[in-house]
């Protein structure tokens, strides 16, 4: 690892992080509603022994298209370990869905209607979760009146499950919790009103990284307790299962000051620390932590959103190698060849450390991903 260290900038995957935050869930779980069930949300990280790891150790896989079902394949996963999520699912999709017997949440009256014909052809009943929108932020979802309505309907499509999810970011960081408040309200009125038996409730993702599970899901576990039918709770985390695992190796080649601002330029940037608001990249640095010099930090790209953390406590030296934590979570699976390759990865699990799927220099992977010829 030392070898490795003097030579960033590189990315390191580590398990017994996924474990870790896996463990604390679980066993929150297992104490507060132990009749659950964990789906990792594939696109958090596709990296193989990451996959590999949560499956290992317990979780399911929530997707959204056919290419992340390749993978869950890939690793041999049984129907009831799959979880559909997505807008614009094709007829093709469905209709595989469907034979298989996969878990899916739907998220439009239109998909219903779609999937309606589906089982008319493949005369068998589908069933299917609703993903409701309650608060009418965001375009995933459907408004709870739709839905209701989709309740009376018996044209070979059952609905015995209810599912909700709001993206993270500061958007919907303030109204997420009242959403799923409300959400677990419809879900017990149409028990009541409707006869609705409910099989499974799905929470969706969006655990905070840095809270305890019960911080965030204790009230809901509470409410969801009051439910007739006893419903399964699956729940659908990305970021809290891997966000913690990856921590990025950079130099920092330069500093400088504009206006007030000390900034201090790393080699690894927007190509794999993606600048999504719901991203919160730290930097560890080498010298003492602290004093009034808050120093923001970018990447190395000519690009004014290659930004990866601003105003953060720590000494800087050009030179020095610095430490990116919270970064496994929506950047190697963003990842892109805009400017330069991503960095190279390792997964390390306890004492040993490996690169992955590295076969060629950057500057080569750069030219071939984009249709230039490479030599050897
Ligand atoms: C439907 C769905 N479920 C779960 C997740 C995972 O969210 P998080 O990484 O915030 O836990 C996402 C992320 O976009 C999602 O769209």
């Amino acid at each position: 690892m030392k070898a490795i260290i003097s030579n960033p900038p590189f990315v390191v995957f580590d398990a017994e992080t996924i474990e870790r935050q896996y463990r604390r869930l679980r066993d929150y779980l297992d104490q507060a509603y132990p009749k659950s069930r964990i789906f990792y949300a594939l696109k958090a990280c596709y990296l193989p022994p990451v996959v590999n790891k949560l499956i290992k150790i317990g979780c399911g896989l929530e997707i959204v298209t056919p290419a992340e079902h390749a993978i869950a394949c890939h690793f041999g996963l049984k129907s009831d370990c799959i979880l559909w999520n997505g807008p614009s699912l094709g007829i093709e999709t469905l209709q595989g869905i469907a034979e298989r017997g996969e878990i899916l949440n739907v998220d439009s009256p239109w998909l219903f209607h779609l999937l309606e014909k589906l089982a008319n052809k493949l005369g068998k009943r589908v069933s299917v979760n609703l993903r409701l929108n309650p608060s009418g932020e965001g375009r995933l979802g459907m408004p709870p009146d739709q839905a209701e309505s989709l309740l009376k309907r018996s044209h070979g499509v059952e609905v015995n499950g209810l599912h909700v999810h709001l993206g993270r970011g500061r958007r919907f960081e303030s109204i997420a919790l009242a959403e799923k408040q409300r959400f677990l309200e419809i879900a017990a009125r149409w028990e009541k009103d409707m006869s609705l038996r409910l099989q499974s409730i799905n929470l969706g993702g969006g655990l905070t990284v840095g809270q305890t599970p019960e911080m965030t899901l204790g009230s809901l576990i509470q409410q969801l307790k009051q439910l007739r039918s006893t419903p399964e709770l699956f729940l659908e985390p990305g970021a809290y299962l891997v966000e913690e695992a990856g921590t990025a190796y950079a130099r920092i080649v330069s500093t400088k000051t504009i206006g007030e601002a000390r900034w201090a330029m790393l080699d690894i940037g927007a190509n794999f620390l993606i600048p999504l608001d719901r991203n919160s990249f730290q930097i560890v640095g080498a010298g003492p932590v602290g004093g009034t010099d808050k120093v923001q930090f970018g990447g190395p790209f000519c690009f004014e959103a290659d930004i990866i953390a601003r105003e953060q406590p720590v000494t800087v030296e050009p030179g020095d190698i610095v430490r990116v934590v919270r970064c496994g979570a929506y950047t190697e699976s963003l990842s892109s060849y805009f400017f330069s390759a991503p960095p190279r990865v390792f997964w390390r699990d306890g004492d040993v450390t490996k690169e992955l799927h590295r076969k060629t220099s950057p500057v080569d992977l750069f030219l071939a991903h984009h249709g230039y010829p490479v030599e050897s």
